[in-house]
């Protein structure tokens, strides 16, 4: 937990003041060598301002660890875990419990993302266990959702997209919309480099923030952050971020070079 004191006020109002939230899922990508190198490296990037932009970066459970042991990672970036177990501790071998990823100075983790669901098969029913249990240690879910191009073709964007949610979040009751963090990844735009239109984005996140008001009710809804992630880069991003409906972007490829990273940082603060 050394170098991530001081880390828990950065985590309240993500939405305030325009606030843009860069977030880095490294997915299977990684050593705990690689990692060290990679943060030492950004250290050296110029820390965006507080209140302009949050980021956010998910490496793999082992590298997350030692980076907190080590103390590598500059006090601008928050860590989080790409997956959690949907129980609280237990005999589930292989699985990591919210609390254990708390322990680390995590403050976020991902769930539902789309290697996840497709490639795994995690359930929706499982999804929703892994959030309440996240919520309840303290953690920001990020909640992971999209449609495949198939869904999309047949015109199911919003029964898809919204099952999702409806089953993540049943029942949940959130006190601040800070508490919870939605990414709109269309699974077709995943590493594929083809990343959606700046009008697809806007129409599916106006849905999806809609729909989170009649979830969550209008004050809480309106103030979740919705990042868009798929084929995001430092070229394309500027346009993304820019858009009104969209407060950040979740990053996958061009997230594993610092420098590319460090790029898109501060695109994200100058839109
Ligand atoms: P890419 O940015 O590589 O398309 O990955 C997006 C993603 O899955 C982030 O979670």
């Amino acid at each position: 937990m050394k170098s991530h004191s001081g880390r828990g006020s950065q985590m309240s109002r993500q939405k305030e003041n325009n606030m843009k939230i860069v977030a880095g899922n490294w997915k299977m990508f990684k050593t705990i060598e690689e990692a060290r190198t990679y943060f030492a490296e950004l250290a050296s990037a110029t820390p965006p301002q507080a209140d302009k932009v949050r980021v956010i970066v998910f490496p793999n459970y082992i590298a997350l660890g030692a980076l907190a042991e080590t103390g590598s990672v500059p006090a601008w970036v928050l860590l989080g875990a790409q997956d959690v177990a949907a129980e609280v501790e237990g005999a589930f071998t292989g699985e990591v419990s919210p609390a254990m990823i708390r322990s680390t100075g995590a403050t976020h983790v991902l769930i539902g993302h789309s290697e996840r669901r497709h490639i795994i098969g995690e359930s929706t029913v499982l999804l929703h266990r892994k959030l309440v249990n996240s919520l309840e240690a303290s953690l920001i879910p990020v909640l992971c959702v999209g449609e495949t191009l198939e869904e999309r073709n047949a015109g199911k964007i919003e029964e898809v997209v919204f099952g999702q949610l409806d089953t993540a979040l049943s029942d949940v009751r959130l006190s601040d919309g800070a508490q919870l963090i939605v990414a709109y990844e269309p699974v077709w735009a995943i590493g594929t480099g083809v990343n959606a239109t700046n009008e697809q984005i806007e129409q599916a996140h106006h849905l999806i923030r809609e729909h989170l008001k009649q979830l969550l009710g209008t004050a809480i809804g309106g103030s979740v952050a919705i990042l868009y992630g798929g084929s995001v880069k430092p070229a394309n991003f500027a346009s993304i971020a820019g858009l009104p409906s969209v407060d950040g972007g979740l990053i996958g490829g061009a997230s594993l070079k610092p420098s590319a990273f460090a790029e898109l940082i501060e695109i994200a603060e100058q839109v």
